[in-house]
């Protein structure tokens, strides 16, 4: 039997500081009514520039969770891959910076650039590594420190978007399960929709002491929106059919958390009831690539994941990317 990709270890870290609708009020016209309303979210965490909460303090802290759950120390890593947008530096890569915190030094490190589909991205690099054999041990990671690039005037994005990470400890067994199938997809002709270039330099007072980026973020909501519930549909529907599994034999679905309109859009498509579905934007926010990590982390240390049942994970983001994979949960 082909070695199989299995998740052995679970891991999430967020800041410290709460940001609240309320506070949110008085830097942007907007209110915590509308943004419930339209987003779902209630609260989010942003990173302090004094609190050892960089996009690689984040990474190394739930990346540390994970490999205790999974029980793998550090130098039997041979794989570091993480799904980012907002490394602390150009380059090197954050993937490197965490090899360096963990003393990961059997492993390779690099980092993968496909927006809020970055975590889903870098976990089907580590599925097919393991399953050509070249990979035994893998830590995966989705990552994001969105308040440095937030556009603290855009009352259109700076309500959504937070800080956070989330990782998973892959490994190759011969057993039956784990990640069953993936599949990932983009179109570059729709990078207008969400993307992030130079110009910013605003903090509002209630958020100082920010590490903020010379880069600013600007979004097609509307447009997205529709994107979003359509490809992850029909992302979802292959690999469905890749594993022959119907949507009554997925146990639970995380989806990628960017608005609780499209995750109920999405589970109205795919005709999976909402309590399948895993949530916890009111609490987060949209953190991009780290939205499924975390969310799966908080679901599996719930005690929401059981053992031979089936998990659905679905991302959609700038890029445009999108993607999906069912596991089937072996621990
Ligand atoms: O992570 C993956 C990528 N991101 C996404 O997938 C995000 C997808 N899009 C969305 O989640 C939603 O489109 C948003 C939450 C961004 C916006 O919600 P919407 O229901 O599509 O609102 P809208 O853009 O149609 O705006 C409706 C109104 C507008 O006012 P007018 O023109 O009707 O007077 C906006 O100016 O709401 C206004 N508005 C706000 N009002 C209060 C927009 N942002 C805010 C705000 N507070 N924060």
């Amino acid at each position: 039997m082909m070695p199989q990709a299995h998740i052995i270890g679970t891991g999430s870290a967020v800041p410290e500081r709460i940001l609240t609708n309320k506070d949110l009020e008085s830097i942007v016209d907007t209110s915590d009514e509308w943004i419930i309303r339209r987003t779902g979210i209630k609260e989010r965490r942003i990173s302090s520039k004094e609190k050892d909460e960089s996009t690689t303090d984040l990474a190394t802290k739930a990346s540390l969770k994970a490999m205790e759950m999974a029980g793998i120390s550090s130098e039997n890593l041979d794989m570091i891959v993480v799904g980012t947008v907002t490394s602390d530096r150009q380059f090197p890569s954050t993937a490197c910076m965490v090899q360096q915190d963990l003393k990961a030094e059997n492993a390779i490190a690099f980092d993968v650039s496909a927006g809020c589909t970055g975590f889903l991205y870098a976990l089907t690099i580590a599925n097919n590594a393991i399953r050509c054999g070249t990979c035994e041990n893998a830590l995966v990671i989705g990552v994001e420190r969105l308040s440095s690039v937030v556009n603290w005037r855009d009352r259109n994005t700076c309500v959504l978007l937070a800080d956070g990470a989330g990782a998973v400890v892959v490994t190759s067994k011969k057993d039956r399960g784990g990640i069953l199938s993936s599949r990932l997809k983009s179109d570059g002709t729709l990078w207008e929709l969400l993307y992030s270039s130079y110009g910013n330099s605003y903090i509002p007072e209630v958020l100082q002491g920010i590490d903020l980026k010379p880069l600013h973020l600007e979004m097609d909501g509307n447009r997205l929106f529709k994107k979003a519930i359509e490809y992850m549909s029909t992302i979802t529907q292959r690999v469905m059919q890749d594993t022959s599994l119907s949507s009554e034999e997925i146990q639970l679905v995380i989806p990628h958390q960017a608005n609780i309109r499209i995750i109920q859009g999405l589970a109205k498509s795919l005709k999976v009831p909402m309590e399948k579905v895993y949530t916890n934007i009111h609490k987060y926010g949209n953190t991009s690539s780290a939205t499924i990590p975390i969310a799966l982390d908080e679901a599996n240390r719930e005690g929401l994941v059981k053992k031979g049942e089936n998990v659905l994970l679905v991302s959609f983001g700038s890029g445009l990317t999108w993607g999906a994979s069912i596991l089937n949960w072996s621990f």
